[in-house]
């Protein structure tokens, strides 16, 4: 039985998901909550394994693979971390979830959108986050960030245009019912306010005040 809350933080690779979460994390704490943060894919021994297969640059992966990949390492993280953070009534912040793998390997490798989704909710057993925060960076920031990249993992690495289509079909889910939207081209400090407004009003549902 689910009595935790799951935030999940989503968007474009350097969009500042991890800086966001660790500032959340505090906040939370200061509130008496007790808080795991996490990322995809990792999160598990085993899943940490698949994320160093899937972001080494030397792997040759094909996309149907890497969506096999990242939904194998996500089945081990769900059952192994985050549902019994749940049920233990944390709050669990991911760093990526479900929407990464519609985003990279739906709209960016140009898998079948329905296979996708099908996977998910398998890898999923069908939970479901509490809020999904999306950040959206302004083209002209995206651009910015593209030329600092310098490459370092094998996603990082891939064409401009496949990344290019992932920026553009995080806005476009960023729109999508259900989805919390944060304009991410601001200082620090405004965007962990406005994440502090959206987290706010769901906080009671958890087991503790
Ligand atoms: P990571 O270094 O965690 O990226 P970031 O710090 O920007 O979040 O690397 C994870 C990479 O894996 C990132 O490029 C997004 C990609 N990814 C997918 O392609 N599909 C997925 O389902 C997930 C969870 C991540």
């Amino acid at each position: 039985m689910k009595k935790g809350l799951f935030i999940v933080l989503e968007g474009p690779d350097r969009s500042g998901k991890s800086t966001q979460a660790a500032l959340l994390k505090t906040w939370l704490e200061e509130r008496g909550r007790e808080v795991v943060v996490t990322r995809e894919p990792g999160g598990t021994r085993l899943s940490e394994q698949i994320r160093k297969i899937l972001l080494d640059p030397k792997s040759v992966i094909e996309p149907m693979t890497e969506l096999f990949l990242y939904e194998t390492s996500r089945i081990k993280h769900t059952l192994e971390k985050i549902i019994p953070a749940l049920k233990a009534g944390k709050v669990i912040i991911s760093d990526r979830y479900t929407l990464s793998t519609t985003a990279y390997q739906g709209y960016g490798r140009g898998l079948d959108l329905k296979t996708v989704e099908t996977l998910n909710k398998i890898a999923t057993m069908n939970l479901k986050p509490d809020l999904t925060i999306v950040f959206d960076i302004p083209d002209r920031i995206f651009a910015q960030r593209e030329h600092l990249r310098n490459g370092r993992d094998r996603i990082e690495r891939a064409p401009d245009a496949f990344r290019r289509r992932v920026n553009r079909a995080y806005k476009l889910l960023a729109r999508k019912p259900g989805m919390t939207r944060v304009d991410a081209g601001r200082p620090i400090e405004a965007i962990q306010a406005e994440i502090r407004a959206r987290v706010q009003p769901v906080l009671g549902r958890g087991a503790k005040k």
